[in-house]
């Protein structure tokens, strides 16, 4: 069976295609990140317009790349949700149209189901089940995963998301978007013992995050140490970034320890934006190492928002024999 995928969910044009022979065939993702960067965060209605114009051109190189023709596709997914509804639109109606046209199955795919089964395209894949820890600018959720769509919410964020949290610090510390990366880039130059920032809601039982009041406790510290310019020394700031990215990492990893222990899982699986954050895998991979546990992760370039993660969930649910009608269906929000 052949797959192609396509994901337009927030600000990256994703295409690929997955075979159950072959494995991944190819794959194609354009980013945005240049043309919301004079605007400090992703601006919907532009999101929408350039994955209209990027989206066809991505499949016809897909296609051409892999060797496929129509004739060769077994189905096609495309990202339903959650996301941008006018982003989410582009590549849901392309996708459908799609579809229709080459009389091929349709699947509407959940943008988290693919980010959480984005570990299995690597060459040891994860096996269910497992615990899933999802980290992305618009989620923190850790998920107990007992097979496909065998899903229950053990704990998740109850106001800002862990991406999120780190693209607000890095505004705060004048870094460009998208902040997380950079962020963490300029951590690496601090001194991680010089502040200590809080670690919120671990000092009580739970599986539930907050962030925000560390995205406060952040701000009062950049506006202590604040000079004339309104931000601290250059080294100052790689201290708040290094105590910042500290507690969020700590945070994380207490959770997902507690989680794996109530589970009774043996592997945790981490996925989504933040889960290409270097020191997240250090701690999650020596902290769990403890408890008997192992962690997957998806390569770098498949951490973030890929096309590959959506052919593959697609292909998963079509083999289960999964199929989506002829209306266009986009849900901004969708549980999992
Ligand atoms: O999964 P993703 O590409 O898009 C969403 O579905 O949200 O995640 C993007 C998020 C952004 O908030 C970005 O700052 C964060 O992931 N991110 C990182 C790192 N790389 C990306 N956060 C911390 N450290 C990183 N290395
Ligand atoms: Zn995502």
């Amino acid at each position: 069976m052949r797959v192609l995928g396509i994901e337009t969910s927030c600000d990256e044009t994703g295409v690929a295609i997955y075979d159950s022979e072959g494995g991944l065939l190819g794959h194609a993702v354009f980013s945005q990140v240049d043309l919301h960067a004079e605007y400090g965060g992703v601006v919907p209605e532009l999101a929408s317009r350039d994955h209209v114009r990027k989206l066809l051109p991505l499949v016809r190189q897909v296609m051409a790349q892999t060797e496929t023709t129509p004739a060769d596709l077994d189905g096609i997914a495309y990202t339903a949700g959650p996301g941008l509804v006018g982003a989410l639109m582009v590549g849901a109606c392309a996708g459908r149209a799609l579809a229709y046209a080459w009389k091929l199955p349709a699947i509407a795919v959940h943008h988290m189901e693919g980010h959480l089964l984005a570990p299995m395209l690597e060459e040891k894949p994860p096996a269910f089940p497992f615990v899933a820890l999802l980290v992305s600018g618009g989620h923190t959720q850790l998920v107990d995963v007992r097979g496909l769509g065998d899903y229950a919410l053990l704990g998740e964020s109850l106001d800002d998301a862990a991406g999120e949290a780190f693209d607000k610090a890095a505004k705060m510390l004048d870094l460009d978007y998208p902040g997380g990366p950079r962020l963490a880039a300029l951590a690496e130059k601090g001194d991680p013992q010089r502040f200590t920032f809080p670690r919120p809601m671990t000092d009580r039982p739970g599986l539930d995050f907050s962030f925000s009041g560390l995205k406060t406790y952040t701000l009062t510290t950049v506006r202590e140490h604040a000079l004339e310019d309104g931000l601290p020394d250059e080294q100052t700031c790689a201290d708040i970034a290094a105590a910042f990215q500290e507690a969020v990492v700590d945070t994380l990893v207490i959770k997902c320890r507690r989680a794996i222990q109530a589970s009774g899982h043996r592997t945790l699986v981490i996925a989504g934006g933040v889960s290409a954050n270097k020191l997240l895998r250090e701690r999650l991979e020596a902290r769990l190492a403890e408890e008997g546990a192992s962690v997957y992760y998806p390569r770098h370039e498949f951490c973030t928002d890929n096309g590959a993660m959506i052919a593959y969930a697609g292909y998963l649910r079509l083999q289960a024999g999964e199929r989506t009608g002829l209306a266009v269906d986009v849900r901004p929000r969708w549980p999992m």
